[in-house]
């Protein structure tokens, strides 16, 4: 069975206050239940989880050395896998070498970062690329998923969902909560024709559509692509083998 919603990428979660695309979950301790007991992802039992964990070869023993315990609780297994992820931060982009003054940008990038700062830095906010909020970006008339409106029951929270951080958007299509766009040029397209306008659109783009010529988009992608944090992703310690 497939899940109705896009996974998003795990980085930076230390300064996240929620998650999930709807904000469901509020604290990084409690996160992990959910996609273990969810019948789309792991549909497993929380007990079933501890007792395979306290059945293997090295977890007891790991589980003794970080919490001076080889009892293994729901609490210490949710605590281990909150402190790895929030252990994912992804801060070596060649932005952020160029932020720390080590590098510098071309004279595409440079100009797609001034085109990104003009046109989509109010809700993908520097440095995050986030402003973790819950936003309306045009792409429906009405809303299979209320998103954010499941949270709150509130109609004028009606397919808001959360601004995605774009840290290694070059990485992680598909894109948009559903998946719906599977490259970044058409999510750029999305933003310069195809913003639609719902009750509940953002102010920001209340407006319609944006006005990105073919150059500038070509620049935005170079901006884009300087986002991808090449030491995050071939960090051996976050690798299965
Ligand atoms: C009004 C706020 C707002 C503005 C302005 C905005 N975005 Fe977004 N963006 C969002 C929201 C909200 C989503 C997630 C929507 C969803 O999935 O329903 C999103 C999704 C995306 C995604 C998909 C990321 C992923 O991981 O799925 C990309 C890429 C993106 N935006 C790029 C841009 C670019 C480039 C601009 C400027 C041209 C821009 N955005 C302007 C709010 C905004």
């Amino acid at each position: 069975m497939e899940g109705e919603r896009n996974a998003p990428p795990l980085f930076n979660l230390a300064w996240h206050s929620d998650f999930f695309w709807d904000g469901g979950s509020n604290h990084i301790d409690v996160q992990p239940i959910a996609p273990i007991t969810n019948p789309v992802e792991m549909n497993e039992d929380v007990a079933r989880v501890l007792a395979k964990l306290k059945r293997s070869k090295f977890y007891p023993e790991m589980f003794k050395r970080a919490f001076g315990s080889d009892t293994i609780t729901t609490q210490a297994m949710t605590r281990a896998i909150a402190q790895f992820m929030s252990s994912l931060i992804s801060a070596n982009s060649k932005y952020d070498q160029v932020k720390a003054g080590t590098v510098t940008f071309t004279a595409g990038e440079q100009n797609g970062y001034m085109l990104f700062k003009a046109k989509c830095e109010s809700c993908h906010k520097e440095p995050l690329m986030t402003d973790l909020n819950y936003r309306n970006n045009g792409l429906d008339l009405h809303f299979k998923d209320a998103g954010r409106a499941r949270i709150t029951l509130q109609p004028s929270d009606s397919g808001k969902f959360k601004v995605p951080s774009l840290r290694n958007v070059a990485v992680t299509f598909p894109y948009m909560h559903d998946g719906r766009i599977n490259s970044l040029s058409k999510v750029i397209d999305h933003y310069r024709s195809g913003i639609i306008q719902s009750a509940t659109i953002d102010p920001l783009l209340a407006s319609g559509n944006m006005s990105i010529t073919d150059a500038e988009k070509q620049q935005l992608l170079l901006f884009l692509n300087t986002l991808t944090d090449h030491t995050f992703l071939n960090d051996k310690r976050f690798s299965e083998k």
